[in-house]
């Protein structure tokens, strides 16, 4: 059977889409799902090629149990379209990018990531790179929340069994 696969995309891909990465991924190892969804994560900009996620970020992610450090950064581009079942931007910013790269005929789900999530207050991840610490735990929180809405709605969709 072939892989669900999902990509997370930011502006940068150090803060923000590794985190969602790294989050939804040891989720979907949790439920005894590697062997069904890949996950990935890209930039819409092309300044951090090849980079690790920033440190502050897998600081924050390594003190709730996330281990970023094999992830590198990479640019999107209209070939992800072909890859993935679900691209999903942390930002309206990034949407419109991704829009923009689109190919007529993708039939997968373009939308913004916290669309899977319920928290009242954000629609976007923020951007965490010019702010401190919080921003980085504020990011966490929104992607941990958004990462289980997400599976939910893989789980429906390709009636993975839980
Ligand atoms: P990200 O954060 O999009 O969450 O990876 C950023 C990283 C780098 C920059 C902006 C945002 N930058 O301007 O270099």
């Amino acid at each position: 059977m072939e892989k669900v696969s999902v990509l997370f995309v930011c502006l940068g891909n150090i803060c923000r889409s590794p985190t969602a990465h790294g989050v939804f991924q040891h989720k979907v190892a949790a439920a005894g799902l590697d062997h069904a969804i890949r996950v990935d994560s890209a930039g819409t900009g092309a300044w951090h090629l090849g980079n690790e996620p920033d440190s502050r970020a897998a600081a924050a992610a390594q003190s709730r149990g996330y281990d970023l450090s094999g992830l590198r950064a990479r640019q999107a581009d209209a070939g992800d379209f072909d890859q993935f079942d679900y691209i999903l931007a942390m930002d309206r910013q990034n949407l419109r990018e991704l829009k923009s790269l689109r190919p007529a005929a993708y039939d997968g789900r373009l939308d913004l990531l916290l669309n899977f999530g319920s928290h009242p207050d954000f629609a976007e991840v923020p951007d965490p790179y010019y702010g401190g610490v919080k921003g980085f735990e504020l990011v966490l929180d929104l992607v941990e929340n958004a990462a289980d809405g997400l599976l939910a709605d893989i789980r429906r969709n390709f009636s993975l069994e839980p």
